[in-house]
C-alpha cells in the first residue's frame, strides 16, 4: 500500500462529509447539534446556521421514536439504528420514509463526547418497492383474470347467440323485445371488460415509434374538456415542449394517459382543476445496458378532488378495485401494465394542499432502434 493512503487526511474526512449524500448530524454530551453536513441541509430543510447549536429534542419535535433513539444512544453509549419504522415529519410536506443510525462519538481517550447521526431518506426505496410489489401482484392476478375471462367468453357468446335468435323470434314489436335487447347490451359490455382483462395479462407485441406526448395530452384534454362539458372543468397544461418525442408506443401511451385524466375528471367536483405538467427528471436516472445513465420523463396528472383514502392506496392498481359505481377497476392495472411494457412505472400520492397526483414515470429515450434495459436499477 502507498504510505499516503494511509496518512489520515483530516482535510479528506471534512471533504468526505461535505460531499456524502447522507444527512450527517452530530451533537455534543448536552445534545446540542455541532455539525451539520450539507446532505443534512437537504434533509431537513434547515440550513447549517440554523441548527447548529439548537438542542437536537427542537429539532425533532413531536418526533418521540427519533428524540428516544438519541437519548438511548447517548446514555448508553452504544449504536442504534432503525431501518423501518421512521418517518422524518418537516413542515409542508409529507412524512418522508427514512433510516437513521445513531453512534456514540468518542474523544481521543475514548470518553463519550455526543452522538452522530446519519439519516438516509428512503422515498426513492420505497417507491421502488411499492412499484415492484404491484407489478408481482398485477402479472399473478393478470394470468389467473385471463384465464377466468377465457371461460366466460364462450358460455357468454351462446347467451348473446341466443338472445339474438330469441329478439328475431319475438320479432321488434314485441314488447318482450326490449329484454332481449337488454341482454344483448349487457352481455356485450361483459365482453368489453374481458377483452380488457385479456389485454392486460396478454404479453403484447408493442409497436413502438417515437411518440409526442405533448401532442397526447393536448389531444387528451381537448376530448375530456368535451367529454365533461357541463362540469366546466379547467385543465391546466404545463408542458416542457423543448422535450422531444421518445421511444413509446402511441396507442398504449394514449390509453394510459387518457387513463389517468380521466381518472382525475372523475375525482374532481364541478369546476374542478387538473394539472398535467411534463419535465425531465433530473434526480434520478436508469442505467442503459451499456452502462449509461438515462433520464426519465415524467408526466403528472394532479388533479384538486377528495384524493386517495389512505387505506386504498395499496389497493387501485389491482384489477377490478373501484371505489365508483361504474367503475370497472381496471383502468389503473391497465396503466400499470402499459408502464410496465414502456420500462416505467406509475406513482401515486396525495398531494399536500388537496386531491391526488399520478405521475409516470418513462425512460427519456429517442432512438426507436435502442434496446431498453431489462431492469430499474437506481
Ligand atoms: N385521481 C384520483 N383521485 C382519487 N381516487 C382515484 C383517482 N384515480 C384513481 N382513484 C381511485 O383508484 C380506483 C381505481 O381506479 P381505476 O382507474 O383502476 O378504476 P375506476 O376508475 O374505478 O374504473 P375504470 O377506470 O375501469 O372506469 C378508483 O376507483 C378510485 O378509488
Ligand atoms: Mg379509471
Amino acid at each position: 500500500m502507498s504510505p499516503e493512503l494511509t496518512i489520515a487526511d483530516p482535510e479528506l474526512f471534512v471533504r468526505v462529509i461535505e460531499n456524502i449524500d447522507r444527512a450527517v448530524l452530530a451533537t455534543n454530551l448536552n445534545g446540542q447539534i455541532i455539525l451539520f453536513n450539507p446532505a443534512a441541509e437537504a434533509c431537513m430543510r434547515l440550513s447549517r446556521r440554523q441548527c447548529i447549536g439548537r438542542h437536537y429534542s427542537s429539532l425533532f419535535a413531536d418526533q418521540p421514536r427519533i428524540i428516544d433513539l438519541i437519548r438511548l444512544a447517548l446514555e448508553e453509549e452504544r449504536p442504534i439504528s432503525d431501518d423501518e419504522q421512521i418517518e422524518l415529519n418537516r413542515p409542508h410536506s409529507l412524512p418522508t420514509p427514512i433510516s437513521l443510525s445513531v453512534s456514540p462519538l468518542f474523544d481521543q481517550n475514548g470518553s463519550q463526547e455526543g452522538i452522530v447521526l446519519i439519516i438516509r431518506d428512503l422515498t426513492r426505496l420505497r417507491e421502488l418497492e411499492t412499484a415492484l410489489r404491484q407489478a408481482d401482484r398485477l402479472s399473478m392476478l393478470g394470468t389467473l383474470a385471463a384465464g377466468l375471462a377465457h371461460e366466460v367468453k364462450n358460455p357468454l357468446g351462446g347467451i348473446r347467440g341466443a338472445a339474438q335468435l330469441l329478439g328475431m323470434e319475438l320479432g321488434s314489436d314485441s314488447p318482450l323485445a326490449d329484454y332481449t335487447d337488454v341482454v344483448i347490451h349487457e352481455v356485450e359490455r361483459i365482453n368489453g371488460i374481458i377483452e380488457e382483462l385479456m389485454n392486460l395479462a396478454r404479453p403484447r407485441v408493442e409497436s413502438m415509434g417515437e411518440t409526442d406526448l405533448s401532442q397526447i395530452l393536448r389531444d387528451i384534454v381537448l376530448l375530456q374538456k368535451e367529454a365533461h362539458r357541463s362540469r366546466h372543468l379547467e385543465f391546466v397544461l404545463n408542458l416542457d415542449t423543448s422535450i422531444p418525442p421518445i421511444r413509446g408506443d402511441e396507442s398504449l401511451l394514449t390509453r394510459l394517459l387518457l387513463n389517468l385524466v380521466k381518472n382525475a375528471a372523475e375525482a374532481v367536483e364541478t369546476g374542478g382543476r387538473i394539472d398535467i405538467s411534463t419535465r425531465i427528471a433530473t434526480d434520478y436516472h436508469l442505467m442503459s445496458p451499456e452502462n449509461r445513465p438515462i433520464p426519465w420523463v415524467t408526466i403528472e396528472v394532479a388533479d384538486d378532488g377528495p384524493g386517495i383514502d389512505a387505506a386504498d392506496m395499496e389497493k387501485i392498481f389491482t384489477p377490478f378495485f373501484s371505489s365508483k359505481n361504474q367503475g370497472t377497476g381496471l383502468g389503473l392495472s391497465t396503466c400499470q401494465k402499459i408502464a410496465d411494457t414502456h420500462n416505467g412505472f406509475i406513482k401515486a400520492r396525495n398531494r399536500t394542499e388537496k386531491g391526488a397526483a399520478f405521475t409516470f414515470f418513462i425512460p427519456f429515450i429517442r432512438n426507436i432502434d435502442k434496446k431498453l434495459p431489462t431492469q430499474i436499477p437506481f
